[in-house]
C-alpha cells in the first residue's frame, strides 16, 4: 500500500482543483472540425455565416473543406478519417447516410441540445425523424433546398425570342430557339450526380410525383421498367441534345456562370445554383429566372443540408459541438445562412420578409406540396434511398446518359438490377 506525504497530497489536492477550474473556463473555447463541401462562390458565403455564428460563442471552427458538388468525394474522405478512428466533430451528412452512421456507433446524442431548444416542435415531422437514430437526436439540420428548379438567362431568352417554359413540349421549342440564336441552350455539367440531378427532374416532370415516388423511392421493378419510364429516359436523353461538347467534367457552378453570363440559357439545378447567382450580385425575375422544371410545377423534392455529430472525447470540443448544434437552428443563423446559400429555412414559421421570390415560392410549395403528396425526397441528393442503391442507380443513368448505343429499354434493365443493391 502507499502512503502519501500530507504535503504531497495537498498539493496533489490544489493540482486537481486547478485543472478542474482550467476546463471550467475553457468549457466555452472548444474546436469544431466541420467536414463540407460548400467551396463554390454562394456556398463560401453561406460556410462562412456558420463559421461567423461558432466564433461569436467563443468556439474555434476548424475547416475541412473537400471541394467536389454533391459531396462524393467528401463521403470517400470522411469514411477513410471515421475508419482510422479520427472522426471530424461535425460532417455535413444527409438522409438515410444519417442511420448508416448511426448503425456503425460513431455519432453522438445531441437530445439535450434538442430538448433545451425544442426543436420537435420547431421541425417538420419529416425533417426530424432523418435527424434521429433510433430515437435519438444525432444530426441537425441546417436548410431546405428544393432540386426541381429550372435556371434561365431572361437576355438569352429575349435574344432567341423564347419563353421560360413550363412543360416539356415547351422546353424543346425554347431550346431550339436558343440553339438557333447560336446560344447554348442548356447548361451542364457532366458529372454523374448532375446527371442525375437532371434526370430526377425529368422523371419527376414526365411521370409526376405518384410515379417519382414508385420508382426511384419504393424502387418498384414495375415502375422503374414501364411505359412511363421510357418516356422519362428518353426525354432526359434528348435534352442532351441541347449541351455543349465541353459539357463533360464540368463543376456546376461553372455552368451556373455559363448562364449569368448568357452563353447559356437555362440549367437544371437544385437551388444552390441561385446562391451562385446572388453571390455574383444578380437579382432574381431581373438578372435571372427560376421556374419549377418543366410538368413539375406541382411537386418538390427537397434535399435537407444537416451536419451529423461524431462521438468526442475532448470535453470542451463536446461543449463546442452541443453549441453549433443549437446555433444552426437559431432564427437568424437559419435566415443568413439561407439568403446566402439559396435555400429555405427548414425550421418552421421563420418570417421569410427578407427573401426574394424564388425563395417565398418554394417557402409555399414546401408547406403545398406536403398536403397534397407533392414532396418527395431527392434521390439525387442522398434523401430517398440507400447510398448503396443512390449510388447504383447513379451509375446507370449517367451510363445511358453517355452511352450512345445503350437504349432506354437496356437502361430499365439495368435499373431494374441497380436497384436491388443493398
Ligand atoms: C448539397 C448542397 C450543395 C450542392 C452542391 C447538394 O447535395 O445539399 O448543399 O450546395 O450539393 O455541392
Amino acid at each position: 500500500m502507499t502512503h502519501f506525504h500530507p504535503t504531497i497530497k495537498k498539493l496533489q489536492t490544489a493540482a486537481a482543483a486547478s485543472a478542474l477550474l482550467g476546463a471550467a473556463l475553457t468549457a466555452h473555447a472548444g474546436e469544431v472540425e466541420v467536414l463540407h463541401y460548400w467551396t463554390s462562390g454562394g456556398e463560401a458565403k453561406a460556410a462562412a455565416s456558420l463559421k461567423a455564428t461558432l466564433q461569436a460563442k467563443g468556439d474555434t471552427w476548424k475547416d475541412f473543406a473537400v471541394a467536389g458538388g454533391g459531396g462524393d468525394s467528401a463521403m470517400t474522405v470522411l469514411k477513410s478519417r471515421v475508419v482510422s478512428g479520427n472522426a471530424p466533430a461535425a460532417a455535413q451528412i444527409k438522409g438515410p447516410s444519417i442511420q448508416e452512421w448511426g448503425a456503425e456507433g460513431v455519432l453522438a446524442n445531441l437530445d439535450d441540445v434538442a430538448k433545451a431548444n425544442n426543436w420537435d416542435a420547431l421541425l417538420p415531422k419529416v425533417v426530424s425523424d432523418v435527424m434521429k437514430y433510433k430515437g435519438s437526436y444525432v444530426a441537425v439540420p441546417v436548410n431546405v433546398h428544393r432540386v426541381n428548379w429550372l435556371w434561365a438567362n431572361p437576355e438569352a431568352l429575349k435574344k432567341a425570342n423564347a419563353k421560360m417554359p413550363t412543360t416539356w413540349d415547351e422546353f424543346f421549342v425554347t431550346a431550339e430557339a436558343l440553339k438557333k440564336a447560336g446560344i447554348i441552350p442548356v447548361a451542364h455539367g457532366g458529372q454523374n450526380w448532375q446527371d442525375f440531378t437532371t434526370f430526377e427532374s425529368v422523371a419527376l416532370g414526365v411521370g409526376g410525383a405518384d410515379f417519382y415516388k414508385k420508382a426511384l423511392v419504393q424502387l418498384d421493378p414495375a415502375t422503374l421498367k414501364s411505359p412511363t419510364m421510357l418516356k422519362a429516359l428518353t426525354t432526359f436523353k434528348h435534352v442532351k441534345d441541347f449541351t455543349d461538347k465541353n459539357a463533360a467534367g464540368r463543376d456546376w457552378n461553372l455552368a451556373t456562370a455559363m448562364v449569368i453570363k448568357g452563353e447559356a440559357g437555362m440549367q437544371f439545378m437544385g437551388d444552390w445554383a441561385k446562391g451562385e447567382f446572388v453571390a455574383a450580385g444578380k437579382a432574381p425575375g431581373k438578372d435571372f429566372l427560376c421556374a419549377a422544371a418543366p410538368g413539375s410545377a406541382g411537386a418538390f423534392t427537397f434535399n435537407i443540408d444537416s451536419f451529423a455529430m461524431f462521438k468526442l472525447k475532448n470535453t470542451a470540443n463536446v461543449q463546442a459541438q452541443k453549441n453549433m448544434a443549437a446555433a444552426i437552428m437559431a432564427p437568424e443563423f437559419q435566415e443568413t445562412f439561407s439568403l446566402n446559400k439559396g435555400s429555405i429555412p427548414v425550421r418552421l414559421n421563420v418570417d421569410m420578409a427578407k427573401f426574394d421570390d424564388c425563395a417565398k415560392q418554394s417557402a409555399k410549395d414546401f408547406v403545398a406540396t406536403a398536403k397534397t403528396g407533392g414532396l418527395v425526397p431527392s434521390i439525387a441528393h442522398g434523401m430517398a434511398v440507400s447510398s448503396a442503391a443512390e449510388g447504383a442507380i447513379k451509375d446507370v443513368v449517367s451510363q445511358f446518359w453517355n452511352t450512345d448505343t445503350m437504349t432506354a429499354e437496356q437502361a430499365m434493365d439495368r435499373l431494374v438490377a441497380a436497384a436491388k443493391t443493398k
